[in-house]
């Protein structure tokens, strides 16, 4: 619109603009064009001024360059590298580069960008900071499983504070993508299978990095990725097709997003996969009529690595120049890796096949964030070496970074009060291919981690009792080798109790790592077995990126703890909770089915006609496993436990206006002071479309004191019961609805009322 009333006055708007422009450049050495702000007036109309003041100088060509997004050669997180990016930045056909970090590094491309080009545009620097810069904290579904959005405000913070100490503006994170299914190596990346925690988690995450002021040197802007419904891929295979109706899409997958830029998210990434047979990144449904148009976002759209080129591969675009202008229609501002707007859009506009106020808009949006960032202002700001080297690994960041992995552990199984572990035992073997591992632990995705910052388990347990622990590996997790078995059975067969830390490679997660067998890989459940016919006390750690199918654990093991990848301090947070200093609080944000069989499994299903009924031939059911999963969403154990009164609501009827207050007593049953996640699920028993058998609307960590009891009350009001109804409009309908309230989604405790 600006813009657009801009060319249409031109005449006037560029005498006006041109002595603004005068006004307002400060000539501070060479080419250094920046524009201080009038001032007064509406923070965001000073930004536009500012913005508009710079794109009257800019060339067609230079406004493609901010366009224009490449990575640098310091990491790979993708298929091609241009070895030309520095050249490219000189010449003012850059806009943002990723993938270069450091304090020392980014000040010397932003000097390039800043000091040797025409007009001195400075540059954006991106990056992964997907779980932590160079503190690395759980990975993403691990830190979900904590249900605490204020440990994940924190990481997201940590991170953020990190991340900009080392010369970088923008984080491609949070990851939104809602995932059911476990093969997908990308379910590590997110917050598992639900839309409601899966929500609050995104607001958090963005408030983490992004904090109040996106001008503060220890904030960085945001990215809401992967824009939409990339966890739908077909088969849990990366990058597969995605085909829904727009119901389910509106329903489950796109409401983190809304959720990220209600948080004020800051830009969208768009997915590799199509929806509905057109590639997300010349989607216009997405980009435009919902992310613009029913949304209003203001900031700025980049495309994943080179996914305006992969339309050609899709079969949308016939070359290049055809993908190009697809993207720039439905709505791309920014062209991660692909070139594509760099080769073609400026012969796309001199041939008129797209116009120049197409671009306009593009590069405002672009400009405008870099305003917000303070660039303009002052290029190097992010840059400063002393920051950096005070903030990173600070022991603050490390204890932070422990104490969200603590809060990330779930316990899954614990017979006869296995754990905690006596600090006065006599011997504890610790065996396993993860067990002293320093690269796992810090996942997939780890940014700048470095796996030698890491303090592995064998060490976490060490630092509690000393040499009392002794350690054998047994095996690798992806190696068909048995040589190590003889020696870890010898030694657990000394030994009080055996700690077993067994589960996945950081490597068999997160992109391009789906696998289409979810169970332990290499001989690990055989080492598994041959200790527990030892007879000693069997504890499990995981360490996954992913739900695993381990039934036969399940059966046999004596304690299980479910710990993810912990990042850099995952050893002492172990520690903590098997030796009883934490008690662990983690609740699955995933389920876990029993096999891979059983996928796509999640507990927000529909009931179908002939729901599963054991006696009866003729339901939907399988004849060779239960329908059940082997852990459910939500689930999780305590040292403690807990017991929950009948459900009650404030009055059986409410009015559509009004609300009503459901209630239950926790009593914490147990000897220990613990923490339980209250979860209340709301069933809409008949509608104008089928409707889930129940569906996540509250949750609340309570922490009760041995034999302390305490009322938790959840108030029901209309936005917990809308849906999108058969004509997609999004409403409560009146009728009958089960309220169910429990440690997980499995329980059967609830209570009815009406809606009027
Ligand atoms: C990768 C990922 C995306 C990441 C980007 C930049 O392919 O899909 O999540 O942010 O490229 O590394």
């Amino acid at each position: 619109m600006r813009i657009a009333m801009k060319h249409k006055y031109s005449k006037y708007l560029n005498g006006l603009g041109l002595l603004f422009v005068v006004w307002s450049i400060n000539f501070s050495g060479l080419n250094k064009h920046y524009f201080s702000a009038k001032p007064g007036g509406d923070p965001e109309e000073r930004i536009l001024a500012r913005v508009d003041s710079v794109m009257e100088m800019m060339t067609l060509e230079e406004k493609i360059g901010q366009m224009t997004l490449f990575t640098s050669d310091w990491d790979v997180t993708g298929p091609t590298i241009r070895a030309t990016y520095k050249e490219d930045i000189r010449a003012g056909k850059v806009g943002a580069i990723f993938n270069a970090h450091t304090a020392a590094y980014n000040r010397e491309l932003q000097r390039v960008a800043v000091e040797e080009t025409r007009l001195g545009i400075p540059l954006l620097f991106g990056y992964d900071v997907i779980h932590g810069y160079k503190t690395i904290f759980p990975v993403p579904l691990g830190e979900a499983a904590s249900w605490d959005l204020e440990a994940i405000e924190k990481s997201a913070r940590v991170s953020a504070v990190e991340a900009a100490a080392a010369g970088l503006h923008w984080t491609f994170a949070p990851m939104v993508d809602i995932a059911r299914d476990p093969r997908w190596g990308r379910i590590m990346e997110g917050a598992g299978e639900d839309t409601y925690l899966g929500s609050l988690i995104a607001q958090a995450r963005v408030k983490g990095f992004q904090g109040d002021d996106l001008g503060a040197v220890n904030t960085v802007v945001a990215c809401a990725k992967h824009y939409a419904a990339y966890g739908a891929a077909l088969a849990g295979r990366d990058y597969s097709t995605v085909d829904m109706s727009e119901r389910m899409l509106r329903e489950i997958y796109l409401p983190p997003f809304k959720a990220a830029l209600d948080a004020g998210c800051g830009t969208f990434m768009t997915s590799f996969n199509e929806l509905d047979g057109v590639p997300a990144t010349a989607n216009k449904f997405l980009l435009d009529e919902i992310l613009r148009k029913e949304w209003h976002f203001p900031g700025f759209v980049v495309t994943d690595y080179t996914s305006i080129d992969e339309m050609i591969n899709h079969g949308y675009a016939a070359d290049q120049r055809q993908a190009a202008e697809q993207a720039l229609d439905a709505g791309v501002d920014m062209d991660m890796q692909s070139a594509a707007y760099y080769n073609h859009l400026e012969d796309l506009v001199k041939s008129g096949d797209v116009q120049e106020e197409q671009i306009d808009q593009a590069v405002q949006r672009i400009l405008r964030m870099k305003f917000l960032l303070g660039l303009f202002d002052d290029p190097y700001k992010y840059s400063d070496e002393a920051r950096q080297k005070r903030e990173l690994l600070s022991p603050e960041h490390l204890e932070a970074s422990r104490d969200v992995a603590r809060k990330s552990i779930v316990l899954l199984k614990n017979e006869r009060g296995t754990l905690p572990l006596n600090r006065d035992i006599r011997k504890l073997a610790v065996i396993g291919p993860l067990a002293d591992n320093h690269q796992d632990m810090i996942g997939a995705w780890s940014g700048a981690g470095d796996a030698k910052d890491v303090t592995t388990l064998l060490q976490g347990l060490r630092n509690v009792v000393g040499q009392r622990v002794v350690y054998a590996m047994g095996c690798e997790a992806d190696q068909d080798n048995r040589d190590g078995f003889a020696q870890a059975i010898n030694l657990a067969q000394s030994a009080d109790a055996i700690v077993l830390a067994i589960g996945e490679k950081a490597y068999m997660s997160g992109e391009a790592a789906s696998r289409s067998d979810i169970t332990l890989p290499g001989p690990q459940l055989e080492l598994a077995q041959r200790l527990k016919e030892t007879g000693k006390p069997l504890i499990i750690v995981l360490m996954n990126g992913r739900p695993l199918a381990i039934p036969w654990l399940a059966e046999h093991a004596d304690a299980i703890v479910e710990t993810w990848f912990l990042g850099t301090q995952a050893g002492p947070a172990i520690a903590d909770v098997l030796f009883g200093d934490y008690n662990p609080s983690g609740r699955l944000p995933v389920t876990f089915p029993r096999s891979v069989g059983q996928v796509p499994l999640f507990y927000n299903m529909k009931n179908t006609g002939r729901p599963m009924d054991p006696n009866n031939k003729y339901t939907s059911k399988y004849l060779d496993i239960p329908n059940t999963p082997l852990y459910p969403f939500g689930f999780g154990l305590s040292y403690t436990t807990f017991s929950y009164g009948d459900p009650r609501v404030s009055r059986t009827t409410m009015q559509a206006k009004g609300s009503i207050t459901a209630s239950v007593e926790i009593t914490n049953t147990g000897k220990l002071a613990g923490t339980e996640t209250v979860q209340w699920y709301i069933r809409d028993l008949v509608g104008s479309v089928t409707r889930p058998v129940r569906e996540l609307k509250h949750f609340e960590r309570v922490h009760l004191q041995p034999g302390e009891s305490r009322q938790v009350s959840f108030e029901i009001t209309l936005n917990d019961l809308k849906f999108y109804d058969k004509d997609l409009h999004y409403k409560a309908e009146p009728g009958d609805f089960q309220v169910f309230v429990g440690p997980d989604a499995s329980t059967e405790r609830s209570v009815k009322f009406t809606l009027n």
